[in-house]
């Protein structure tokens, strides 16, 4: 072996089969043991994303005679076939770059919203708009400040970008504190992230809790409104929708992946006062999002039929799901958004039941990431998928 290979071959040694460079091995091994100095602390210390097992991996495992994947929020129902087929048309043009500027698409929710362009950014998913604010906003000295027990996306990104990130505790009814939030801001803090719905819990605040809330932030905070679940929640009375305020120093973020089924494809966006959008689009990678995803976004704006099913599937399996609850004594907590939360006894329980019910097919998602050990989180699937979920459940002799 030369020099030159030798060297190649040290920089990625972890990835060589073993055996297939000989006693070459040895020294690439012993090499990339200090690699882990290249890595910050805030990087080291990071845990990284866990998802939930995929449907091949439940097949794999305990080969169940039929599968519902009932643990990641996802859309049961899939998408519109218009944002399909507007994916095969794109594929014209996949040999070039898309739009960097996302032009059609921003003009198009501009226009839906009666905002201008300039007030809109698009990203890959809403977590790309949330990866954009936390790579834009935050000095090193700055911190973050949101509730336990939300989506986990925004504290990994927080902590990935190393500033601090301060956590207040859920009320005890699973909802944000937002008294408790506004009087947990200090002198460095810079962003808020709010999620409403709330992923895992399902739960929301009020147009009142909001409004009294946003009074008590200063103006050089940045709240983030994260509305993920926006269209599920937006005809509950007192939901506030914070499109509608308008104001300087909200973002509010929306996306593609949940009531329009587009979660493969990586789609979201935000509105904003236009000096935050402008900024956050100086930092954007300009060939985000993809041409496939910003033409089935497009598509997907169109059929508001498929949207109103989607969202009427959640409404009325939702209610199945309590209904069925209910009559069992599980204890759950109620939901604005397509996933409800189950409270067990204690988290030895939860993990049974989560277990037992993949091996019958059904993945849940149990919730000690989010800080709620003892909680498991069902996403309302397709009236089969609840039928599935039923039966298996009812199997378990609870
Ligand atoms: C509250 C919340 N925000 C954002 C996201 C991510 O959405 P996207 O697929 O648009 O990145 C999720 C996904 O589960 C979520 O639950």
């Amino acid at each position: 072996m030369t020099n030159g290979v030798a060297h190649s071959v040290t920089m990625f040694g972890s990835y060589t089969p073993n055996g297939a460079l000989g006693d070459d091995l040895a020294m690439v091994k012993l090499r990339s043991k200090n690699m882990s100095m290249l890595v910050p602390a805030h990087i080291r210390t990071l845990k990284p994303y866990i998802a939930g097992k995929t449907i091949e991996e439940v097949v794999r495992e305990y080969n169940p005679p039929r599968i519902s994947k009932l643990a990641s929020n996802e859309n049961r129902l899939g998408c519109s076939p218009d944002a399909k087929e507007a994916v095969i048309r794109s594929m014209d043009q996949i040999m070039n770059y898309p739009d960097p500027a996302s032009k059609v698409l921003r003009e198009r929710l501009a226009r839906q919203f009666g905002i201008k362009t300039e007030n809109v950014i698009t990203g890959s998913g809403s977590e790309g708009v949330m990866a954009l604010i936390t790579r834009t906003f935050f000095l090193d000295t700055e911190e973050a400040l949101t509730a336990d027990a939300t989506f986990i996306g925004f504290v990994v990104l927080a902590n990935s970008r190393g500033v601090k990130l301060r956590r207040v505790p859920l009320t005890e009814d699973y909802r944000f504190d937002l008294d408790a939030i506004a009087a947990a801001i200090r002198p460095e803090t810079k962003v808020i992230y709010l999620a409403n719905p709330n992923n895992p819990t399902g739960t929301y605040f009020t147009r009142d809790q909001f409004e009294a809330f946003h009074k008590k932030v200063p103006d050089h905070v940045l709240v983030i409104m994260d509305e993920a679940y926006f269209e599920y929640a937006r005809d509950v009375e007192d939901y506030p929708d914070s499109m509608k305020y308008r104001f300087d120093n909200v973002i509010t973020l929306r996306t593609f992946s949940k009531a329009y089924g587009l979660a493969g494809l990586r789609i979201g966006y935000g509105f904003a006062h236009e000096e935050i959008i402008s900024n956050l689009i100086k930092v954007k990678l300009p060939f985000e999002p993809s041409t496939p995803a910003q033409a089935a976004a497009l598509a997907a704006l169109d059929d508001s039929g498929f949207l109103e099913r989607s969202v009427k599937m959640v409404h009325s399996g939702r209610q199945r799901l309590y209904d069925f609850l209910s009559a069992r004594n599980v204890h759950y907590v109620e939901s604005v958004s397509n996933s409800v939360m189950t409270v067990f006894e204690n988290e030895k329980k939860a993990e049974w039941f989560t277990d037992a019910m993949l091996r019958k097919g059904v993945i849940l998602r149990r919730l000690p990431a989010f800080g709620l050990p003892n909680c498991v989180r069902i996403t309302i699937g397709t009236p089969d998928e609840m039928e599935h979920f039923e039966s298996a459940f009812d199997e378990l002799g609870l």
